[in-house]
């Protein structure tokens, strides 16, 4: 039950150690005085480099010794002053990630129990001069007494009682700006740096809860949803402990994140008349309006979407896509086909990334033997911060850089206009110009005729316009060089598609050997590019394209 373990083992740590022993007056003035001294020595040994002056194998154990003794010793006064503002804070948040087929969630009961966690490791990590960083193994097997009161859309009401805790994972606290007033610093953030283990188990006081389908998977996932996304690093809470504005702590966009969804492939079916409909959802925070919906593709394990989709990033050497493909099952709840992920540190900053991702049936065991077919994206990650990265993406971003790749465009191009555009608000822009595709080679064709030959043929289409061009047949080989380059006007570069299809030309006909999908924004940003596609359908077949674009004007709608 992370999520209020987040706020129970956060809040006893953050709440705990400095309000619960520098605020609480029911403590003895001795040992605010001797927490005072402690936090104050551990300040002051971090900031002068602790291992200068203890053994790197001891101060750890000395403060795991003193933060669980002291724990244990002030946890009933934890559970006292927290579990009312564990409510107050955790209430209105689980009210952002509650699902649809519940009209309310809310605790009716909340306290900690008189198990205190337990820390099994402490680390303080090297940080800036002004902050103390610490990463806080931590464990709790506790025995609370956590009642949520739901309600259900059909207006039934049920006493949920959350049951057989067990958590595992790691808190990171960080503790700024220092001062030298007690109790030297500032303000107190925590985050859960990572979750290691979490089980829990939900149980209808005086009930089944399977009586009712759907409510335990839709409350579990609620809580995870929520724990995954309110505290989980770089998600952070702030606990001021001296007066000040601390608002510079909160967690900041770094960057956006360009997403396009091109397509999927060997999808499981899901249905027993036709195909699965699939559509997709995707997120960096499982937060309701920063999760993305795809549309549904209906009747299709291999749905070609063509969407876009931009994303706020936090921090990149944390946070993770995720993408969820789900067959869409019209008024019943949709099914999930698979989910795959993929970590932001992957990225480099204006470099557009063409993956696979395998999908798989939970994220958090990965393994799966069972084949649930693989999705297709385009990323790009644009940091705010670095001048010479630009997103092709961000009107306001392009107008500029674009409009000097477009000075040698004397006439009828570039949209002159770009400074007022640029003030205005966001809009989409459309880059329009010519995509000279040359199909220069393709190699480890598989052979389908029975000398071990084939006779293969390329067809480029876009997949807006549906224009169409194909290269000359070269008869027995597999390994054909073509060279012949094809121009196509393209409306809008962005949102456009080119579908690579390599065919045996046959007497009677045609047969698919491999097919390619591309989107135009390398092209795009880089003006030209020559590269080795990978020909889906195919062992090792790949085709060589060389690519040019040349932009003719951007158009701001
Ligand atoms: C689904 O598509 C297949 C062709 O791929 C078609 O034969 C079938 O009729 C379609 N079924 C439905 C329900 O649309
Ligand atoms: C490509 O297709 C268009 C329209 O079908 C045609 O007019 C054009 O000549 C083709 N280009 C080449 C190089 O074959
Ligand atoms: C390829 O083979 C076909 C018959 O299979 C023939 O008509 C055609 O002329 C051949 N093309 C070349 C370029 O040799
Ligand atoms: C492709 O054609 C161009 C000229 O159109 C030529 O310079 C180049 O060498 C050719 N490449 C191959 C691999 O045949």
């Amino acid at each position: 039950m992370g999520f209020f373990l987040g706020y129970i083992l956060g809040f006893a740590v953050a709440f705990g150690l400095i309000v619960g022993f520098a605020k609480y007056q029911n403590i003895r003035s001795k040992k605010r005085i001797d927490l005072a001294a402690a936090i104050a020595a551990l300040a002051r040994i971090t900031v002068q480099d602790s291992r200068k002056l203890l053994p790197d194998k001891f101060y750890p154990s000395w403060i795991l010794n003193w933060l669980n003794q002291h724990l244990d010793k002030i946890w009933p006064y934890v559970d006292q002053a927290a579990s009312q503002v564990i409510r107050d804070s955790v209430e209105p948040i689980l009210e952002q990630y509650r699902p649809a087929i519940l009209a309310s969630l809310k605790f009716s009961t909340l306290t900690l129990g008189t198990v205190a966690p337990q820390f099994t490791g402490v680390a303080i990590l090297e940080s800036e001069p002004n902050e103390i960083v610490m990463e806080m193994d931590m464990q709790w097997d506790g025995n609370p007494d956590i009642v949520l009161e739901i309600k259900t859309r059909v207006g039934v009401a049920l006493p949920i009682q959350v049951k057989n805790i067990g958590f595992t994972g790691v808190f990171r606290l960080i503790f700024k700006p220092l001062a030298d007033e007690f109790p030297c610093f500032g303000a107190v953030c925590f985050s859960l740096r990572e979750k290691r283990n979490l089980d829990f188990t939900l149980k209808v006081i005086g009930g089944d809860l399977s009586s009712i389908p759907g409510i335990s998977d839709a409350i579990e996932g609620t809580i995870r949803d929520a724990i995954e996304d309110s505290i989980t690093w770089p998600v952070r809470k702030i606990i001021p402990i001296l007066p000040g504005d601390y608002s510079y702590l909160e967690v900041k966009s770094v960057g956006m994140l360009e997403v396009k969804l091109i397509e999927a492939k060997e999808l499981t079916n899901k249905d027993l008349i036709g195909k699965s409909d699939p559509f997709a959802k995707l997120c960096i925070r499982p937060l309701p309006d920063r999760t993305k919906h795809s549309k549904t593709i209906d009747n299709q394990t291999s749905p070609i979407w063509n969407e876009h989709f931009e994303f706020e990033v936090e921090d990149t050497s944390t946070q993770h896509l995720t993408i969820k493909i789900f067959d869409d099952e019209g008024v019943q709840a949709a099914e999930l086909i698979g989910c795959a992920l993929i970590p932001l540190r992957n990225l480099e900053a204006g470099k557009v990334k063409d993956v696979w991702l395998k999908l798989v049936k939970d994220l958090d065991i990965q393994r799966d033997n069972k084949n649930r077919g693989q999705v297709h994206l385009e990323l790009l990650y644009c940091p705010f911060s670095t001048e010479n990265v630009w997103n092709p993406f961000d009107p306001d971003f392009r107008l500029t850089s674009l409009e000097k790749a477009l000075k040698h465009l004397t006439e009828d191009g570039a949209d002159s206009s770009g400074k007022e555009a640029a003030a205005a608000k966001k809009k989409d822009i459309i880059v329009r110009g010519v995509l000279s595709v040359t199909v220069v080679s393709a190699e480890g064709l598989p052979a389908t005729d029975l000398m071990g030959k084939s006779d293969p043929f390329v067809v480029l289409t876009m997949k807006k316009t549906e224009h169409k061009n194909k290269t000359r047949v070269l008869n027995d080989t597999l390994n054909p060089v073509w060279n012949q380059t094809f121009d196509f006007v393209v409306e809008d570069g962005l949102h456009e598609l080119l579908m690579v299809d390599v065919y045996d030309h046959d007497t009677f006909g045609k047969d698919k050997m491999g097919r390619c999908i591309l989107t135009l924004t390398r092209a795009i940003l880089d003006g030209e590019l020559t590269d080795d596609f990978h020909l889906d359908g195919t062992e090792s077949g790949k085709v060589k394209l060389h690519i040019k674009w040349t932009s003719r004007s951007i158009i701001k709608e």
